[in-house]
């Protein structure tokens, strides 16, 4: 079994559990994402709901990416990251009159905008502050993501964005408010798409939307397209980087951009999730009827993926070489959908042994909870130990 490199003596002085980022996979990442959308007018605004982590935003700010907020939480912390105000853009279906306004005093690049009540509150809140909102209207393409049902957002009834059937309405409403500005158009439909073709499907889908919306005389400045580029959970160690070049030429080929109109990415898994492990120690090894049980100290308040989404995490005991057996890896939590993987092909494993779970830097750290008063797990980077 291949596995990743770990630096396992240092490690071994660390309380675990704790998420490990290794460096070289986000600066490598970085550099296939810049070598493949270097072209002018395209923008990536790094989804911050991915990983929130403060040394990780700082690095990302540093290469010159924006930031695709969800809360004014999010806004905040980008802000002090060293993200441009003039690169954030502010998203969500329930944004707070507060979130709003923090985001209209910070003069960020623009709200994505989910609904008709939405589009009358920020006009208020502008005219209100004085400003001029500029807004894109985040619009459902009806484009199925062919992911998980709890992460598909751009079919045609769900809470997120306007159905095409209500465009009219809202560029109606826009063009009576006075404080607010039609910029772009927004489309997201899922995460964890691995199927490119999804995204032909999207811009041939968004081609239509532009060329109605301009026999209206409405044009655009920008078309962004979300974010949701898939990674490979199976095989992290042979395939660490998404495919960054097939998805920005999916773009390049079929999306029809007008001269000067920009186009925006919002990446979140993609750019963070390879980078990061959660390093979690075993605590018992139990022998059940047929099944045994490795017990490790991290649990589904420090990884939820597995428990919410059913989702996949290769693991490796990154301190034993013995022969393989099969594990259930499970937590210490009082649930029983606290389980990272059934039937886990580990080295043989005892008490105190290192595991790692693997492409856990997206949804991971960001999601973790303090149920059963639990720790928050502890983060490290491969260049500071
Ligand atoms: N833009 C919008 C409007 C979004 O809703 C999302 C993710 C993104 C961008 C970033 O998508 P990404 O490139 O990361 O796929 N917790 C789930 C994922 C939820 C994604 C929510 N929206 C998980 O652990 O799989």
């Amino acid at each position: 079994m291949i596995k990743g490199l770990f630096p396992i003596d240092k490690f071994k002085r660390l309380r675990t559990p704790f998420y490990y980022y290794d460096c070289d996979v986000i600066r490598n990442t970085i550099q296939e994402i810049k070598h493949w959308s270097s072209f002018s007018n395209y923008h990536i605004h790094y989804a911050v709901k991915a990983n929130a982590n403060e040394r990780i935003l700082a690095c990302l700010a540093n290469y010159g990416f924006g930031a695709d907020c969800v809360s004014g939480g999010e806004i905040e912390a980008s802000i002090n990251a060293g993200f441009k105000s003039s690169e954030i853009v502010f998203a969500g279906v329930g944004k707070a009159d507060w979130e709003i306004e923090l985001a209209l005093k910070n003069d960020i690049s623009c709200f994505n905008v989910e609904s008709l009540p939405e589009l009358a509150v920020i006009n208020n809140l502008a005219c209100k502050h004085n400003k001029i909102a500029s807004i894109a209207l985040r619009i459902n393409p009806d484009v199925d993501a062919h992911t998980h049902s709890y992460i598909t957002t751009g079919l045609k009834e769900n809470k997120f964005g306007f159905n095409l059937s209500k465009i009219d309405e809202a560029v109606d409403l826009i063009k009576k408010s006075s404080n607010i500005k039609l910029i772009g158009l927004h489309f997201h439909i899922g995460s964890q798409i691995t199927d490119l073709t999804v995204f032909q499907h999207l811009c041939i889908r968004i081609n239509d939307i532009q060329d109605s919306l301009e026999k209206q005389g409405i044009g655009v400045e920008h078309i962004n397209v979300g974010g949701g580029l898939g990674i490979n959970y199976q095989h992290p160690n042979h395939i660490p980087i998404a495919d960054f070049e097939g998805y920005f030429k999916v773009f390049g080929s079929y999306l029809n951009l007008r001269p000067n109109q920009q186009l925006h990415f919002e990446l979140g898994r993609s750019i963070v999730a390879q980078c990061g492990s959660l390093i979690t120690k075993v605590l018992y090894v139990k022998q059940g009827e047929v099944k045994q049980f490795a017990i490790v100290d991290a649990g589904m308040t420090d990884l939820i993926r597995p428990a919410l989404y059913n989702a996949y995490h290769h693991i490796e005991n990154i301190s034993s070489d013995g022969s393989i057996e099969e594990y259930e890896v499970v937590g210490p939590i009082c649930e029983s959908s606290d389980v990272f993987g059934k039937s886990v092909a580990l080295n043989h494993t005892e008490r105190g042994d290192l595991l790692a779970i693997r492409s856990t830097g997206a949804y991971g750290e960001t999601m973790a909870s303090r149920y059963n008063l639990r720790q928050l797990p502890s983060s490290f980077f491969s260049d500071e130990i």
